[in-house]
């Protein structure tokens, strides 16, 4: 019924929402793929290729190391990009699945679109794991990732459903971002991690829209300071993250020097460590919270909220 309200301009923002149902799940239908296409068989890991695009990796930035040793804390940003990926999915999916449940006869369209942005993130996690395999097969060193999964998904999910809901529309943007990223950058990529790259941006297009729809129905008739709570949950939570990329940096430097046999000294491990976090901010904060699709949606709930992410966005760039 919400949604209904919504179809005839009357909520919040006074306009009509921009995505629809049944032109999502035709997309979705038109586009969807099979984890055996994107990786396994002879679609294996390149070793000798980066995994990242530079604009996520920096590690240009790092002038003290050797291409070898460049492309190597490359590979380990992308073995973190797929555990990271993985983690979030874990929290999106029960999420969706609970935010359609009470709904399942309202509109059939609705449901189904649901329904298959849940599937398609329950095969992401999967397809994130096969890709995490392949990595520790050919990968000497094992390397540490930030975790668990459950328990990074309850504090996430103790949130109200509309502050959970706008981290979830920044991460599905923020993977849209991620594959124009890899385009810019085509240069010498792995051609499985491009692949990886470019399927996810391919199906998480249609979940942008239906976070979109599914924050319009969660902030009808709202008020503007719950509005306003929901932006402090959404900023939590993305402290909570920050925090835990500044341990996953120090991770990432740990495997670097394990699987490099360089030690680092101490101006360099700094450097590595400033270079290396702000870099991890931009790959999973900065690149969601000022996407342009983003802040639109905040915007038409309180443009004073818009203008508060707005600011504080260049932590993160
Ligand atoms: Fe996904
Ligand atoms: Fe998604």
């Amino acid at each position: 019924m919400l949604e209904a309200t919504l179809i005839n301009g009357n909520n919040p923002t006074g306009s009509v929402p921009q995505y629809d149902y049944r032109e999502t799940l035709a997309a979705s239908q038109k586009v969807n793929w099979r984890i055996e296409d994107i990786i396994g068989g002879d679609k294996k890991l390149d070793f000798s290729k980066s995994f990242m695009p530079e604009a996520l990796a920096a590690v240009e930035k790092l002038a003290f190391l050797n291409d070898n040793e460049k492309r190597i804390l490359n590979q380990i940003r992308g073995n973190t990009y797929l555990a990271i990926f993985g983690l979030v999915e874990e929290f999106i999916l029960p999420f969706v699945l609970d935010h359609i449940r009470p709904s399942l006869d309202d509109d059939d369209y609705r449901v189904r679109a649901f329904l298959q942005f849940a599937s398609e993130e329950a095969k992401h996690i999967q397809l994130f794991k096969r890709f995490s395999e392949e990595f520790e097969a050919g990968f000497a060193t094992k390397c540490s990732v930030i975790g668990p999964p459950s328990e990074i998904a309850k504090a996430v999910l103790s949130h109200s459903p509309l502050a959970v809901a706008l981290l979830i529309l920044h991460i599905e943007w923020m993977s849209q971002g991620h594959y124009i990223d890899s385009i810019k950058d085509d240069g010498d990529l792995d051609a499985q991690f491009k692949s990886l790259l470019k399927n996810h941006w391919l199906e998480e297009s249609q979940h942008a829209k239906l976070d979109t729809r599914m924050i319009e129905s969660l902030a009808d008739g709202v008020s503007s300071e719950t509005i306003a709570a929901a932006v402090d949950g959404y900023l939590e939570m993305g402290a909570f993250l920050d925090n835990g990329l500044k341990q996953q940096t120090l991770f990432d430097l740990e495997a670097f020097e394990t699987a490099t046999g360089r030690v680092l000294n101490a101006e360099e491990r700094e450097e590595f460590i400033t270079v290396q976090h702000q870099a991890n901010r931009r790959t999973y904060i900065g690149t969601g919270m000022s996407h342009p699709k983003f802040l639109e949606t905040l915007g038409r709930l309180d443009p004073a909220q818009r203008t508060r992410i707005e600011e504080v966005a260049p932590i993160f760039s």
